[in-house]
């Protein structure tokens, strides 16, 4: 029967991020202003208009800061400048000016637990040499063994491969991305300094929020010691001490209204939970909903699990199907394993695209029901599946890193198609993109499905338009409905039913008024066929 999640304080009414559409833009891939084959803000501002006729709340910008791009950007050399690929900080603030005119706010990238090795802290670090204080910035540390020839601790990377790389005067520093991408030293008062002056510097811009980027990763034991499984507390995993350099910045974001959401992915739901209390950040990640398979009683526990572990602190949910990390929707549902995980993600796997698009229009009306904010990766809209990149052009580092067996992310990172008959699918670059576009590209182009009633944009659209005038959407409680297996039922109070069939046979619908919106066709009987879903007034 019915069981609405705990009590929650209500949302104060200027609250918007507690229900908002967050539209995720990757700058190198959403428009090319100037053709160089690069996307950049001159592209993003260019097509304002369509995100805002597409209703989002807010856009997320991954990092577009001056980067050398050894990992898209989250090798950041300069917080105050915009990537000159990407355009100037006059455009950027244009930029948030121009959506704020249309309702859209803007959200920044902020990446803590590290910097490009071109940032010139780094660079003062290497010149500097052996026990100087620009090492103490970062994790600087003698090998271990005879001739000090041995990496000082045995940290397992984030993107397989070795967690440090020995300079030439023989010291070690730790990276737990790429070489790239030292790790800095967040026990030292000048770097809590300085990433809260860089907050304040693009809150002063008119940001309305930041994300953070690993935000769990940042502290680290200081002792640096080598991994022992079980061992509590992790050396840099989800720390204590993370938690009051977040209060910290909880303050400072509090001074401009600004709100932040952490990327937090953690399996322990009362760890996660804890970021989210009332003095640290506002919201954080659903990666558990993200990676759940396309199965009714998994998703339904997906749902459960995130509404209970956020309802002690206050905070909303967010919810997630897909962002430049992973797998494309369409793609993931489409395979015999729906779930995601990075470990698993394999050339060649067989894909039913057609079933996958089925499931993943349903996927977006569950998702864009469910109570809180959600996120929309760009192309997701588009129904864009993940494509194959032939193995020369690939640039992720994960990729490489891995010798070649994880075929990495750039596959969800290709320039969109805009208009179906123009030079690269209308992404506006007059030489071929940085990351090429499969061939079936433009069938997928935006000015070919605005005018299809019955394309994933057209979904899209509708969906968040009814999500902005519907009382029940958003932010708030739900109320599972009774539903036959395979079938996920609720209310939205006062007046809105989502269901899901995830079974293969089709299910009656519940008594309602009429149909508000559906992932696909009813059968001749008014019932819900498999993998679609429908909004109900009730
Ligand atoms: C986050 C980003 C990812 C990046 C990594 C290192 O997981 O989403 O794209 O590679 O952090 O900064």
């Amino acid at each position: 029967m019915a069981a609405p999640h705990p009590d929650k304080t209500p949302a104060p009414s200027d609250d918007w991020w507690r229900g908002a559409a967050i539209y995720q833009v990757y700058p190198r891939s959403f428009a090319d202003g100037d053709g160089d084959g690069t996307g950049d803000l001159a592209g993003v501002r260019a097509r304002l208009p369509y995100l805002a006729e597409l209703g989002v709340d807010a856009i997320w910008f991954t990092p577009w800061y001056l980067s050398p791009l050894a990992d898209g950007g989250y090798d950041v050399a300069d917080y105050r400048t915009i990537d000159p690929a990407f355009g100037t900080l006059d455009e950027a603030e244009k930029l948030i000016g121009e959506a704020r005119d249309l309702g859209i706010r803007t959200i920044v990238d902020i990446v803590p637990n590290h910097v490009s090795d071109q940032h010139p802290w780094f660079r003062a670090a290497l010149a500097a040499g052996p026990g100087s204080p620009e090492r103490k910035l970062f994790h600087f540390r003698p090998g271990r063994g005879e001739h000090g020839e041995l990496p000082p601790n045995d940290w397992p990377s984030q993107f397989a491969g070795r967690t440090w790389t020995r300079v030439e005067d023989g010291e070690w520093y730790l990276h737990l991305f790429t070489p790239q991408q030292p790790d800095l030293n967040w026990a030292h008062p000048a770097v809590r300094e300085e990433h809260e002056d860089v907050l304040r510097f693009w809150f002063e811009r008119g940001v309305a929020g930041v994300r953070i980027d690993s935000a769990a990763l940042p502290a680290k034991d200081p002792d640096l010691p080598d991994f022992v499984e079980g061992r509590d507390p992790h050396p840099y995993i989800d720390r204590d001490e993370l938690h009051e350099i977040y209060r910290s910045w909880r303050s400072v974001a509090d001074a401009y209204d600004g709100v932040f959401v952490g990327e937090v992915w953690l399996p322990d739901a009362e760890r996660f939970a804890r970021y989210l209390r009332p003095d640290e950040l506002h919201t954080a990640f659903n990666f558990n909903f993200l990676a759940c398979p396309w199965d009714a009683d998994r998703l339904r526990a997906a749902i459960d699990d995130t509404l209970a572990e956020h309802a002690p602190v206050g905070a909303p949910a967010t919810w997630v199907l897909c962002n430049h990390d992973v797998t494309r929707t369409v793609t993931r549902y489409g395979r015999a394993d729906t779930g995601f995980d990075f470990a698993t993600k394999a050339y060649d796997t067989p894909t039913d695209l057609t079933l996958g698009t089925r499931r993943a229009r349903a996927a977006a009306l569950l998702t864009l029901a469910l109570p809180g904010s959600v996120y929309l990766y760009q192309g997701e809209e588009l129904g864009l599946p993940e494509a194959d990149i032939p193995r020369e052009r690939i640039q992720d580092p994960m990729h490489f890193r891995s010798g070649g067996a994880d075929p990495g992310r750039d596959g969800c990172r290709v320039p969109l198609p805009w208009t179906a008959d123009a030079p690269y699918a209308g992404f506006g670059s007059r030489t071929e993109p940085w990351l090429p576009q499969p061939a079936s590209w433009p069938a997928y182009a935006a000015d070919l499905q605005a005018a299809d009633p019955g394309s994933m944009l057209v979904l899209y659209r509708t969906a968040l338009r009814l999500r902005r005038t519907e009382a029940g959407l958003g932010d708030g409680r739900l109320e599972w409905l009774p539903a036959p297996a395979g079938v996920l039922a609720f209310r939205r109070a006062p007046g809105l039913l989502c269901v899901v069939n995830l079974a293969a046979a089709p299910a009656a619908l519940p008594e309602h008024d009429h149909v508000l919106l559906a992932s696909g066709p009813l059968d001749a009987e008014g019932r819900l066929p498999g993998d679609t879903a429908v909004w109900l007034r009730g």
